[in-house]
């Protein structure tokens, strides 16, 4: 007779089993990334293409000697942030406030959602006592963008939540120079980037490695330095591409999957999430790895589990059967302690409202986790694995921000260890870039600014 112990491990084990993918699911991954990337790069971009691998026109990196006081701004989440950077021989002093977004306005009329950002920038320029000096401003706008140039973005479709009216398929900078016009004030906008072009961009400001930019946070997408040559679509000036100089392309790798292509690995937890979501058939690849999506898959299989009648004694607390209410946070406080500490697990237990739970019940949610975040990582790496064989250097820096890989503790070695595992050849390192939206975004604006001073010179 099986023990109940047993019984209760087999069944988790077999709820788990369709989030435990093997080495040749993930070696597959790597390999449909690299076709989908090559299908956004074409001349004429394949419908199908996940991957829009949208061109930054962010063309140089920084090399330290940048100077100067810039603005920036960083809209990607549930906040914005404003930021004064000043550079000064390689070193960067930065000051900055946040200000939230409600819910309301992240759905609400476009307008609203911009004059909201006018007016936190005039509540830091009047702190700081900025009002009458005129600072270029790199804004940091995490969504994808299809750039006409540096000051040129249109915004494709919103994502992570965010529904506002009336700016889907318009110019960003258009959008911020007519709220910033309403509140006269002196700001103007010089560069639009990505979070992930602002974390490579911040990384390689001091490690010239740098070719790849990685989030892990709320939504998760990566950009790369790749050789204009390879670019069938460029249409851009064509010396550019008989010297082979490179442009960072932003992959948007969150919507890989959407065409079906990750259909093989995709469980019933990952299409309930999917539904629920705000797009669903969108994002596919980003909801299986990100910080707005993680809890909820590990929230829907703890829910069946409860139904199986194998946690919690079956009983499911109206707290849990709430959408989105186990925090992705959750995840790594849980995974953060030994697995005989349970403080924190204790603690998530009760703010989900769990009266009632044996040290099996502990024992298997923190399984539950594991289960969802290695995979996360998994899918992550596989992801870097195919963009480290496009870059084709012999060692490369990959700068990564964002909230899950900053306090997730195991994010960063189940990365490491699964990119060796696909690409043993290959040399790497995965690297922190502390605020790199922020301070990527000032870069940039130097770099532009020095550039057209250049240009004018
Ligand atoms: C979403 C956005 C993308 C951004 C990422 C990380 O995937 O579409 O532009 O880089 O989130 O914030």
């Amino acid at each position: 007779m099986p023990s109940k112990m047993t019984h209760q491990t087999n069944m988790v084990e077999k709820r788990l089993n369709s989030l435990q993918c093997e080495l040749k699911d993930y070696e597959q991954v790597m390999q449909l990334m690299n076709e989908n990337m090559k299908k956004g790069l074409k001349e004429q971009p394949d419908i199908s293409a996940d991957l829009k691998m949208y061109i930054t026109y962010v063309r140089s990196l920084p090399n330290g000697s940048e100077v100067g006081k810039f603005l920036a701004l960083d809209l990607g989440g549930t906040n914005l942030r404003v930021l004064l950077l000043e550079l000064i021989d390689g070193q960067v002093l930065l000051k900055s406030s946040i200000y939230s977004i409600a819910e309301n306005t992240m759905i609400g009329p476009g307008k609203e959602l911009f004059s909201h950002i006018a007016a936190c920038i005039q509540q830091f320029v009047e702190r700081e006592g900025l009002e009458n000096e005129d600072l270029p401003m790199g804004f940091t706008f995490s969504f994808p963008c299809k750039q006409f140039g540096l000051k040129k973005s249109h915004l494709v479709n919103w994502t992570k939540g965010f529904k506002c009216d009336g700016v889907e398929g318009e110019d960003i900078v258009t959008l911020l120079h007519n709220a910033i016009a309403e509140q006269k004030l002196l700001v103007r906008c010089v560069a639009v980037i990505n979070d992930t072009v602002g974390a490579m961009v911040a990384c390689a400001h001091l490690d010239q490695d740098c070719q790849i930019g990685i989030i892990l946070g709320t939504g998760t997408n990566a950009c790369y330095m790749e050789n204009t040559t390879k670019i069938e679509k460029w249409r851009e000036d064509n010396t550019i591409r008989q010297h082979g100089e490179g442009v960072i392309i932003n992959t948007e790798w969150g919507a890989f999957g959407n065409n079906g292509c990750l259909d093989f690995i995709t469980t019933e937890y990952d299409k309930a999430v999917d539904q629920m979501s705000k797009n669903p058939g969108e994002q596919i690849y980003e909801k299986m790895i990100s910080g707005m999506y993680l809890g909820e898959v590990a929230r829907q299989v703890l829910v069946k589990l409860i139904q199986d009648g194998i946690l919690f004694k079956g009983h499911l607390s109206n707290r849990l059967r709430t959408p989105m209410a186990f925090y992705t946070k959750y995840l790594s406080e849980i995974e953060s302690e030994e697995e005989h500490e349970l403080d924190n697990l204790k603690q998530v237990l009760d703010e989900l409202h769990v009266m009632e739970y044996s040290l099996t019940d502990c024992v298997i949610v923190r399984r539950v986790c594991e289960a969802v975040s290695t995979r996360a990582a998994y899918l992550a790496a596989a992801g870097v694995a195919a963009l480290l064989e496009r870059v084709e250097k012999s060692f490369v820096t990959i700068a990564v921000d964002g909230s899950l890989y900053r306090y997730h503790p195991t994010f960063h070695s189940k990365m490491t260890d699964m990119i060796g595992q696909l690409l043993p050849h290959r040399k790497f390192r995965l690297k922190l870039s502390n605020d790199g939206s922020g301070i990527g975004a000032a870069l940039v604006a130097a770099i532009s600014t020095q550039m057209t001073i250049a240009t004018l010179a």
